[in-house]
């Protein structure tokens, strides 16, 4: 047989318009916006055993789908109201955010997160479930991830600079956080417009200094 019975090899179901078998397809799914309370669960964590399953399996490539779609740095699973513990992260030359260093696609189960430092950086944030918006938030720049890949490999890795604040951000959303929560200045929150019109260049600088101290 040679499909692979992984979906993630399979995006789509049909070729040349014949159904060869049932094969599965991901799907872009609905996004919830503050205020929904499913943002605000502590999302529970991955049976290790489970993680090649397909339903866990499918909930990934769902997530890949739906982050991309949206253009996206990072989503988190409490963000399509699954209450579990897995987050993904991908910045790739990013139009939402131009000035963020690239990630390579990261699937994250059941992540904890260890602060390295003491310092902090002041960032600007943006979120898929606060649309439309930008607010400043504290982030440690050196933290150390360990979790498991969807493959159910244990991982673990060091993040610096703005990418460490991005892992923060999707981690967050897995207690039930969100960037705004985090604020420790509200008066920073602005639309994505006047972001643009009187931030924006003054924060690329900001994280082109980050980026030369920290790497990324
Ligand atoms: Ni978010």
């Amino acid at each position: 047989f040679f499909f692979s019975s992984r979906r993630r090899h399979t995006r789509y179901g049909t070729v040349t318009g014949v159904q060869t078998c049932a094969l599965p397809i991901s799907v872009i799914r609905k996004i919830v916006q503050i205020g929904n309370p499913a943002l605000r669960q502590i999302a529970d964590s991955v049976d290790v055993n489970q993680i090649q399953s397909d339903e866990i399996q499918s909930l990934i490539d769902d997530l890949i789908e739906t982050m991309r779609d949206a253009n996206g740095a990072g989503l988190a699973a409490t963000q399509i109201a699954v209450p579990l513990r897995i987050c993904i992260i991908e910045v790739n030359k990013n139009p939402r955010y131009p000035y963020k260093p690239d990630i390579p696609l990261t699937v994250l189960i059941n992540p904890k997160v260890t602060f390295l430092t003491e310092e902090r950086i002041n960032v600007y944030e943006g979120c898929l479930s606060v649309p439309n918006m930008r607010g400043q938030v504290d982030r440690c720049p050196e933290i150390l991830i360990e979790g498991f890949d969807r493959d159910g490999q244990e991982v673990s890795f060091i993040s610096k600079g703005i990418s460490a604040g991005t892992f923060q951000h999707e981690l967050d959303h897995l207690d039930g956080l969100i960037y705004t929560d985090r604020m420790s200045d509200a008066s920073s929150l602005t639309t994505i417009d006047e972001f643009a019109e009187h931030y924006e260049e003054k924060f690329k600088n900001q994280v082109i200094s980050i980026v030369k101290k920290y790497g990324s």
